[in-house]
């Protein structure tokens, strides 16, 4: 467990690369990545250089700041670089995509298991791609995606890739209003959905909810719908197709669209500090680089390898780990239908066990809601395919990512720690597996193209050690193009607060190695089981309530969901602080938000505190629903009476 790191924590040295060819040591990884920052325009041609260019770029990029942009001049395509590469290198009997069922037998083999090559999967996006393109999608549209994890999600994804179009892929679990502001946000002209879903064993209805998205917009030419669950749905004539008639009269030999470098190959929408989600918009080969090289240097992903990555395509892990990523490294990826507790806690192990991926990539919810839940099923299992275990979503603790390598990975698995944002595209800083001695708790070092930098309460750049907001100082290759529709948004959130820098909104710590410790987020942004949920955006919801004057949400820590939502409200008069408009309440934000934001705990107050200002003092509803008293400065509180002494229970 020898490392050249000073000693203040426990560090793991790393195991030596299965294969050749890894990076493996950190004195050569330390060279490269000053290289790649000193020297962009040497550095990125060679690492380029596996992809498939239709036209090869001018320079790594252009722009400063908001401006930049990657790879200018380039022309590709991440489709035919996810697929067509590998079938062209004679990979393609190769299995792309391994899908689970949730629902299984008696003997707890799921009912169905489907299997894709890298030709089978082409042909099916590309048939896909072509019916689209007959239903007038081009190059440059936004096609929204509302789609349960089967695998027609990936399929839908790349053959919007196939023609150019971005994807907008939205939560299968969103109510209709997010949904609505979605597809009205994006301006789609078609949307992708399924007659509904299985989720902990019941069918979740998808078309309807959409036929009450669409209820309220004209928007909408086109609704292509897979089958899949068999519940009935309506169809409108002429608006609403069904998915296998399309394709089967679709073209496989459609040609693939050879869009320019900074061209929008998606959308996803994520929360931040204000009510309204916005959508960051990625572009294509900046994206595929960042995403193509991590699967390898992160993952240690090589074609035919298997890799899991537990997270639903539908957020920005997904969408880079379950699908591009580990189809761009030619490897097979395993998709699973369903939640994890279904039929039991034990299901990760039978779905480890039945495909013997290499690789497992998931969140800290979900190693906690292992750890809870015993280890006699995972005993019982072969988990001995398992050569590298990774983490993302919210910072992993020590003792958790131990139990993770000592228990799943049986002691001999790195366990990689990326930390990155739905904006960054891909792994921003990481351990490399087989390089980077792992402290356990940190993400460690900046991947190639990064540079992370702490600033200070005094505007500062902080050097060496120390800790304050978490800031990237140039371009990486994954960067967002912006937020879709707002430019001005784009540079007042992330640009304009420390000028010239990128605001992730975390905070961090970085020691005397240069490892970075991600300490979580510095603005009004909760993570529940690894999603971003604005406290702005479910505050919203509860005030759209008759019942409710004023509200304030905060995150608090749960050891179960990462953090969880805790609402405080205060009711007009003539209301009942009782469960009855508690249950109301939640309603409300289900409707609006969706079930994910549903709060823990939901507590009445007479008034929020607030400073001279009107400001609500949110530090102190934390500290006070965390501990239930408040400590520190509070002479700028408005009220000295708005919180009662002791929290009441509710
Ligand atoms: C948090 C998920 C600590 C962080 C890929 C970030 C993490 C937000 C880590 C982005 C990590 C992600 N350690 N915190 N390894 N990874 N986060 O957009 O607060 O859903 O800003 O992207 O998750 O969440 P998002």
């Amino acid at each position: 467990m020898s490392a050249p790191l000073s000693a203040d924590t426990e560090t793991f040295a790393p195991p030596a690369p299965p294969r050749p060819g890894s990076l493996s040591d950190l004195a050569t990884y330390r060279r490269l990545h000053a290289e790649s920052l000193a020297n962009p325009d040497k550095f990125w041609p060679e690492q380029i250089a596996e992809f498939h260019w239709f036209k090869q770029p001018d320079h790594a990029f252009t722009g400063k700041g908001p401006e930049a942009r990657w790879f200018p001049g380039g022309r590709a395509n991440l489709a035919f670089n996810a697929l067509d590469r590998h079938i062209l290198a004679g990979r393609g009997d190769t299995l792309a995509l391994i899908w689970e069922s949730e629902a299984v037998a008696a003997d707890r083999q799921p009912r169905e298991v489907r299997r894709y090559t890298y030709t089978q999967l082409r042909d099916e996006v590309v048939r896909l791609a072509s019916a689209l393109s007959a239903l007038g999608v081009q190059s440059g549209d936004r096609v929204t995606i509302y789609l349960p994890i089967v695998p027609e999600l990936p399929i839908a994804m790349l053959a919007c890739a196939w023609l150019g179009a971005a994807h907008n892929v939205v939560f299968a679990g969103f109510p209709s209003q997010a949904l609505l502001d979605r597809i009205e946000d994006s301006g789609s002209h078609v949307v992708i959905t399924a007659d509904g879903g299985w989720r902990n064993g019941k069918v979740v209805p998808l078309k309807p909810i959409l036929d009450e998205a669409l209820n309220r917009t004209a928007l909408v030419r086109h609704v292509v719908v897979l089958r899949h669950t068999g519940s009935p749905i309506e169809l409108r004539a002429g608006r609403d197709h069904l998915w296998s008639e399309l394709v089967a009269s679709g073209d496989p030999a459609h040609p693939p669209a050879q869009v320019p470098s900074g061209h929008p190959s998606f959308l996803m929408y994520t929360s931040g500090s204000t009510g309204k989600p916005k959508g960051i918009a990625h572009g294509t080969a900046g994206y595929l680089v960042h995403t193509g090289l991590t699967a390898r240097h992160a993952f240690d992903l090589h074609p035919g390898d298997v890799v899991w990555c537990t997270a639903d395509p539908a957020w920005i892990t997904g969408h880079t780990y379950t699908v591009y990523g580990p189809l761009l490294a030619g490897a097979t990826t395993v998709i699973y239908e369903g939640i994890l507790s279904s039929p039991d806690w034990d299901r990760a192990w039978d779905i480890i066990a039945r495909h013997r991926p290499q690789v497992l990539y998931t969140t800290p919810t979900l190693v906690r809601a292992w750890i809870r839940h015993g280890e006699t099923g995972l005993r019982q299992r072969d988990l001995s395919s398992l050569r590298l275990l990774a983490s993302v979503g919210e910072p992993i603790g020590p003792s958790v990512w131990r139990w993770f390598r000592e228990v799943v990975g049986a002691g001999r698995t790195p366990v990689v720690d990326t930390w990155w944002q739905t904006e960054a595209g891909a792994a921003m800083i990481f351990p490399f597996p087989y390089a980077t001695p792992a402290k356990p708790g940190s993400a460690s070092l900046p991947f190639f193209g990064v540079q992370p930098a702490l600033v200070g309460a005094d505007g500062r750049e902080v050097v060496g050690a120390g800790s304050g907001q978490l800031v990237i100082k140039s371009p990486w290759p994954g960067m967002l193009l912006g937020i879709w529709n707002n430019p001005q948004r784009y540079r007042a959130t992330y640009w304009e607060t420390i000028p010239g820098f990128f605001l992730t909104g975390d905070t961090a710590r970085r020691d005397a190695d240069g490892y970075f410790w991600v300490l979580g987020r510095a603005d009004d942004v909760i993570k529940v089981n690894g999603h971003r949920l604005g406290t702005a955006e479910i505050e919203g919801a509860i005030v759209a309530h008759a019942s409710v004057a004023e509200s304030a949400v905060v995150g608090v820590p749960d050891e179960q969901v990462g953090e969880a939502v805790l609402a405080f409200v205060v009711l007009k008069s003539g209301y009942e602080a009782d469960d009855t408009t508690r249950a109301a309440i939640v309603r409300e934000i289900e409707t609006q938000v969706g079930k994910l934001a549903r709060p823990r705990e939901i507590r009445f107050l007479e008034s929020l505190p607030k400073n001279r200002s009107g400001k609500i003092l949110r530090r102190l509803l934390r500290e006070y629903a965390i501990t239930g008293k408040v400590s520190g400065d509070v002479s700028t509180l408005d009220d000295s009476t708005a919180l009662p002494p002791a929290a009441p229970s509710a």
